[in-house]
């Protein structure tokens, strides 16, 4: 026997009530983020490989292990996209954006590809929202970005909210802060597990995310990154602090969060929910600076700044069922006989035209099935249509949660609706 054929591993489908949840949640990103000034943008789910092992960096978890690559019908090889910042970038400087403004403002929605080990909150195909400002190099951008995504959670009920920042420091600090890392831990080398000795030599920032206990213990006593910024990243660091306090956003300092690309320079930052409903994968945002990512693309120095956060995540930490997120029918319509149900028929694709969420039987059942499946349907009134009415030109209008039914014209069914309509 043949075995039926299955979506591949880690890639999901998305299927109502579910699509409601994931809907009222992208649309509140939309609506909030375009309040800050932010304007869609949307880019090939597939790029050049180079793009990627340039932009992210050859190091990184996500170019050594993570892509999916593959060669087209030419043999160029090509990437679908684990991330967004890079290809936003690769666009920004394709299209020479930066003569258009001194500020640009984008956000993205779309599915980004990761052949990573799967767990709740943790899929090969997941859906990010981000948003990316190019041409500022000011504390305030960061500051404003994550206030903005502290709000988006909070204002949708998300519980438990932690919000960690960190500073990676510029390109003059990071050399000194990895020599200081790399002194610190090579006595210990053999007490790291075998990833991490493998990182000391070409991403040691990376051990200080490190998830296995032993290197955790280890990392306890490594020297801070803070300690390690210079002046400017000092001040540019301080600055964020005190935007965030203004802006009245909780915050705890963390110098573990390194982040998993190589782009970033200076803030850092993550936001996480312990509520529990996400597991092990409490991180429902993450982004930073890059201030030096456009011009290693090519591009003239331009400061930048970003973050995106995982859709499935958010959904998953969202209070409430998916279907208490899905529209509901203002109205069904039901019909006993033929003649009335051709009137339903037409009266529901007028009412429809009209603008009203109308749901009409098209079922040859009888009365007692439609009003079921209309409460099943949450439908919060029923119209019920029989020879009676139409010969009379009265029908009545039940309230399905009060129980009551009100008498009107037929022919006021739309007036009568629109009136009701929440
Ligand atoms: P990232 O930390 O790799 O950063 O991903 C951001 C968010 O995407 C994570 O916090 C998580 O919510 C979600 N995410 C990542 N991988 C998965 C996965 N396999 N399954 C489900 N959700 C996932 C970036 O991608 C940067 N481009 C963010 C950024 C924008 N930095 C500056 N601008």
């Amino acid at each position: 026997m043949s075995s039926n054929i299955k979506s591949p591993r880690g890639m999901n489908d998305l299927l109502p009530p579910d699509s409601a949840k994931w809907l009222y949640f992208e649309n509140a990103c939309r609506t909030l983020f375009e309040r800050y000034g932010y304007a869609e943008v949307r880019t090939p789910m597939v790029e050049s490989t180079a793009l990627f092992a340039r932009g992210i960096g050859e190091s990184t978890d996500i170019v050594e292990k993570e892509m999916y690559t593959f060669p087209d019908l030419k043999g160029r090889s090509l990437t679908m996209r684990p991330e967004m910042t890079a290809g936003c970038a690769r666009s920004y400087i394709q299209h020479a954006v930066y003569k258009r403004g001194p500020i640009t403002r984008w956000f993205y929605i779309g599915p980004m590809f990761r052949y990573e080990r799967m767990q709740t909150g943790r899929y090969r195909q997941f859906h990010q929202v981000g948003v990316e400002a190019f041409g500022s190099d000011s504390a305030s951008v960061d500051a404003e970005q994550i206030a903005m995504v502290y709000a988006l959670y909070s204002q949708l009920g998300v519980k438990d909210l932690d919000l960690y920042i960190n500073s990676v420091g510029d390109a003059e600090d990071r050399p000194r802060y990895r020599q200081a890392l790399v002194d610190f831990l090579t006595p210990m080398r053999d007490k790291l597990c075998a990833d991490c000795q493998r990182r000391l030599e070409k991403n040691p920032l990376r051990i200080l995310d490190c998830k296995v206990p032993g290197c955790i213990e280890i990392v306890a006593g490594a020297p801070s990154v803070l300690d390690a910024l210079g002046e400017r990243s000092r001040a540019q660091f301080d600055a964020v602090q005190s935007h965030l306090s203004s802006y009245g956003v909780a915050f705890t300092v963390d110098t573990r969060i390194v982040r998993g690309l190589d782009y970033y320079t200076g803030t850092v930052f993550e936001l996480k929910s312990s509520s529990g409903t996400l597991g092990t994968q409490s991180t429902l945002v993450g982004g930073g600076r890059y201030d030096n990512l456009v011009e290693s693309l090519g591009g003239p120095p331009t400061p930048g700044v970003g973050f995106a956060l995982g859709i499935e995540r958010a959904v998953l930490s969202l209070p409430g069922e998916a279907g208490d997120y899905a529209n509901k029918p203002l109205a069904f319509l039901a019909a006993r006989g033929d003649a009335a149900r051709e009137h339903a028929l037409a009266l529901a694709h007028r009412l429809r035209l009209a603008g009203l969420r109308i749901e009409v039987e098209h079922r040859q059942v009888g009365m007692k099935a439609q009003f079921k499946r209309a409460d099943k349907l949450g439908a919060r009134f029923v119209i019920a249509l029989g020879d009676d009415e139409l010969s009379s030109g009265q029908i009545k209008i039940r309230d399905m949660s009060q129980g009551s039914e009100t008498e009107i014209a037929l022919d006021a069914v739309e007036s009568e609706l629109k009136r009701r309509a929440p």
